[in-house]
């Protein structure tokens, strides 16, 4: 399991200042200080604050990641970011599929796929999320649609990480059950176990300081993408010391 090191990721979506990034390291520092990382540390900051978080996280060892990319190396594409633009910054991870761009932005799967396959060509770890809607989980369909997402979104080769979060827990305060967690991990675990490299699966939608113990306690959870409570330093941390030491 050495190789399948827990990643806790914090998403922090169209959130922050210069302020906030500024307190957010300034605190994590404090309690990196006190205690060696109890896992793999990460943070997703708005562009915006990718030069500045990476600045202060560096000499922390916590990293850096983007919360989206093109799939185009360059272009006549305004707004957007190309993920060759994102190393530069100090970046090592992307997330891409992400279900507010899937249903806000209108990426279907072959997006999705185009732009991991951007991020693993520009050095990046793509962070693949997939998840099913209330309805979907309702019919019965969950695990056929993460499993067409997964098809779908997914670069044939290369590293990178998979995210599931249902899409009815994110920022919604509800949470999946630790049995239905650790069935579509278990799924995902099969179906990605066709690939010939090690792949973590992290869970997001909803998680707290109080219920991260119980999560990354759940069978095949490698780490969890953490959305509202990672914008504070406190509970970030609060979640990363309930990982399972591996
Ligand atoms: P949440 O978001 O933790 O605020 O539910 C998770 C995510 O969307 O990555």
């Amino acid at each position: 399991l050495s190789d399948r090191r827990v990643l806790i990721a914090g998403n922090w979506k169209m959130h922050g200042s210069l302020a906030a990034a500024d307190a957010f390291a300034y605190r994590l520092g404090e309690h990196l200080a006190d205690r060696a990382a109890p896992a793999e540390l990460l943070v997703c900051p708005p562009a915006t604050l990718l030069e500045r978080l990476g600045s202060k996280l560096r000499p922390l060892k916590v990293g850096l990641g983007a919360q989206d990319c093109h799939a185009k190396p360059s272009g006549a594409f305004t707004g957007d970011i190309a993920a060759p633009m994102l190393p530069e910054l100090g970046c090592r991870y992307v997330i891409v599929g992400h279900s507010e761009r899937r249903q806000l932005h209108g990426e279907d799967d072959a997006t999705v796929r185009a732009k991991a396959e951007a991020a693993l060509a520009a050095g990046l770890t793509p962070i693949v999320c997939v998840g099913e809607t209330e309805a979907q989980r309702e019919s019965g369909a969950a695990e056929s649609v993460v499993g067409t997402q997964l098809e779908g979104s997914l670069p044939s080769a290369g590293m990178l990480v998979v995210a599931y979060e249902p899409v009815w827990a994110i920022g919604t305060g509800k949470n999946a059950t630790q049995a239905d967690i650790a069935g579509m991990h278990g799924f995902l675990r099969r179906r990605l176990g066709e690939r010939g490299t090690v792949t973590r699966i992290l869970y997001g939608g909803s998680v707290k300081p109080q219920n991260a113990g119980e999560i990354l306690g759940t069978s095949d959870v490698d780490g969890v993408l953490v959305g509202g409570a990672s914008l504070q330093a406190d509970d970030f941390w609060a979640i990363a010391a309930a990982a399972p030491a591996r």
